[in-house]
C-alpha cells in the first residue's frame, strides 16, 4: 500500500527516536459517553451546518444504528438532506464519488459518517474531494497539498478498532485497478467525533476481537517508532490499559456498554498516538499480507503482533518492558524482573489472544487465515518498502521479514 505522510517522507527505518524534538496534532473534539449521541444535533449547530448528508454501510444500516442517530435530529430543526447507505469495505473511488453527486444534488453542507474505518474514510475523501473538485484523489501527494477550506464532518465511530475518527489519514482504493492507497493531510480529520458505545454494541463478537487487536497493534506500535513522542506514548499506554480490561469482555458480553465504551476510547486514544507516532513493521506486514492474501486488517494485526515484536525486542526491548504495566497492572509487572517484562508484555499479547479465538474464532496463524506456505515470498518482498516500515526503528530485510513471517 502507497503511503503518504505529512512529514518528509525522507527515510527513517534504522533511526532511534527523538523523544525531546517533536509536533503533535489532534484537531478533533471529542464527545464521548453513554449518551453522547443527544448531543450530536448541538455539535452541527456549533459548525453551522443546517443541511446533512449521512454516508453509512449496509451492515450498520441493517444493525438499526441509523434509526438511533436519527431520533436525535427529531426535535431539532436540521435536516437529513440525503442518505448514502452502502459504503463497500475499503472505501473505493467510485463510492467517494457517487457521494460527492449526492451531496451537491441535494444542496447539503455538512456530513455525517456512521461506521467502522471504510465509511469514515470514505466521507473524509469525500470532504477533500468538494473541496477541491479539480483534486485527484489517487495522487496522494496532490491531496497532501490540499489546503482549501473543508465542509463540516462529524463521524460516529461503528467499530473499535481504526481509530480513523481523529486520524488524519483516509485509506481508499482503487478496485479496478488494484491500487490502496493511505491518503494523508492536516485537512483530513474530521471536526468532531462522537463516542457513544451504543453505537458498538451491535458488532458480532469476532469483528470486535479482530478491530480490537488492530486498536492494541496501534498502540503498541505507537510507543515503537522513530516518531515515538512523551505525549502519544502516555495516551497509547492508557489505550493500552483499556483495551487489557475491556476486550475480552466487549467480545464474551457485547452488550456490556462499560466494556464497550471502555473499548471504544481505547481505538480512539489509539488513533490520537499513532495518528502522530505513526505504526511500524506490524502494520508493514499485515499490509501486506491484505495486499497479497486478502487477511482482514485486524486479523492481520492479531496474527503478526506477537512474533514481528520478538524480532524487534533488541533495539525495542526498553519500551515493551515499560508496556507492561498498563497491560497486566503494577501486581504482574514488580513481581517480574525488569528484564524479563518485555518478554512478558509478548507473552501477555499471545494470551489476550489465545482468549479471544477461543471466544470468536479470532484467526491467530496465518494458516488459520487461509494463507498459503507460496504466498509469503510476495509478503516478505513488499513488506520492507511500505510505508510503514519506514518508521521501524530496526532495519528488516525481505528475508527477515519471511522468517518472521514462517514462525506465525
Ligand atoms: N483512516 C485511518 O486512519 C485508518 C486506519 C486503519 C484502517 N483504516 C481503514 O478502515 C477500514 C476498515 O475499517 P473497520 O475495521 O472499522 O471495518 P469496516 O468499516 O470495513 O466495517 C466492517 C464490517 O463491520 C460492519 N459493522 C461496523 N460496525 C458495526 C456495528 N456496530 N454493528 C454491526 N456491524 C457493524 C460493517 O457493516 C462492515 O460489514 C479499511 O479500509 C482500513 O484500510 C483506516
Ligand atoms: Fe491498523
Amino acid at each position: 500500500m502507497a503511503i503518504g505522510v505529512i512529514d518528509n517522507c525522507a527515510e527513517q527505518v534504522g533511526k532511534e527516536a527523538d523523544m525531546s524534538n517533536f509536533r503533535f496534532h489532534c484537531p478533533v473534539k471529542i464527545v464521548s459517553g453513554e449518551h453522547a449521541l443527544d448531543k450530536l444535533p448541538g455539535e452541527f449547530k456549533q459548525l453551522g451546518a443546517k443541511r446533512i448528508l449521512i454516508v453509512t454501510d449496509a451492515g450498520v444500516a441493517k444493525a438499526g444504528l441509523l434509526d438511533l442517530v436519527q431520533e436525535t435530529f427529531d426535535a431539532s430543526e436540521l435536516g437529513i438532506c440525503g442518505i448514502y447507505d452502502r459504503v463497500p469495505p475499503d472505501s473505493p473511488l467510485s463510492a467517494i464519488l457517487e457521494i460527492v453527486a449526492l451531496y451537491q444534488q441535494n444542496n447539503c453542507d455538512s456530513l455525517l459518517a456512521i461506521g467502522g474505518g471504510s465509511a469514515i474514510d470514505t466521507a473524509k475523501a469525500v470532504k477533500i474531494k468538494l473541496a477541491d473538485p479539480a483534486i485527484d484523489l489517487m495522487n496522494f501527494k496532490a491531496v497532501l497539498r490540499m489546503v482549501k477550506p473543508t465542509c463540516p464532518l462529524i463521524v460516529i465511530p461503528t467499530t473499535a478498532g481504526t481509530g480513523s475518527e481523529v486520524t488524519s489519514a483516509a485509506v481508499i482504493s482503487d478496485p479496478e485497478k488494484g491500487i490502496k492507497l493511505s491518503l494523508i493531510t492536516p485537512a483530513m480529520p474530521p471536526n468532531t467525533a462522537i463516542i457513544d458505545p451504543r453505537m458498538t454494541a451491535t458488532l458480532p463478537p469476532r469483528l470486535t476481537a479482530s478491530t480490537g487487536m488492530d486498536a492494541l497493534t496501534h498502540a503498541v506500535e505507537a510507543c515503537l517508532g522513530t516518531q515515538k513522542n512523551p505525549i502519544s506514548d502516555a495516551v497509547a499506554g492508557q489505550a493500552i490499559a483499556l483495551i487489557a480490561e475491556n476486550l475480552v469482555e466487549a467480545v464474551a458480553h457485547g452488550l456490556n456498554l462499560k466494556a464497550r465504551l471502555g473499548m471504544a476510547n481505547a481505538a480512539t486514544l489509539a488513533g490520537i498516538a499513532f495518528s502522530n507516532s505513526m505504526v511500524t513493521m506490524v502494520h508493514a506486514l499485515g499490509h501486506s499480507l491484505g495486499a497479497v492474501c486478502h487477511v482482514p486488517h485486524g486479523d492481520a494485526m492479531a496474527i503478526c503482533l506477537p512474533d514481528a515484536l520478538e524480532f524487534n525486542i533488541d533495539t525495542v526491548g526498553d519500551s515493551l518492558a515499560e508496556l507492561l504495566l498498563p497491560m497486566v497492572g503494577p501486581g504482574i509487572y514488580l513481581q517480574t524482573p525488569p528484564q524479563k517484562r518485555a518478554a512478558r508484555f509478548i507473552q501477555a499479547i499471545r494470551d489476550l489472544r489465545a482468549k479471544l479465538n477461543e471466544l470468536s474464532g479470532l484467526p491467530i496463524s496465518l494458516k488459520d487465515a487461509g494463507v498459503r506456505d507460496d504466498q509469503l515470498q510476495a509478503v516478505a518482498d513488499l513488506s520492507p518498502s511500505d510505508g510503514a516500515a519506514y518508521y521501524n526503528r530496526k532495519k528488516f530485510t525481505a528475508a527477515e521479514a519471511l522468517s518472521v513471517l514462517r514462525k506465525m
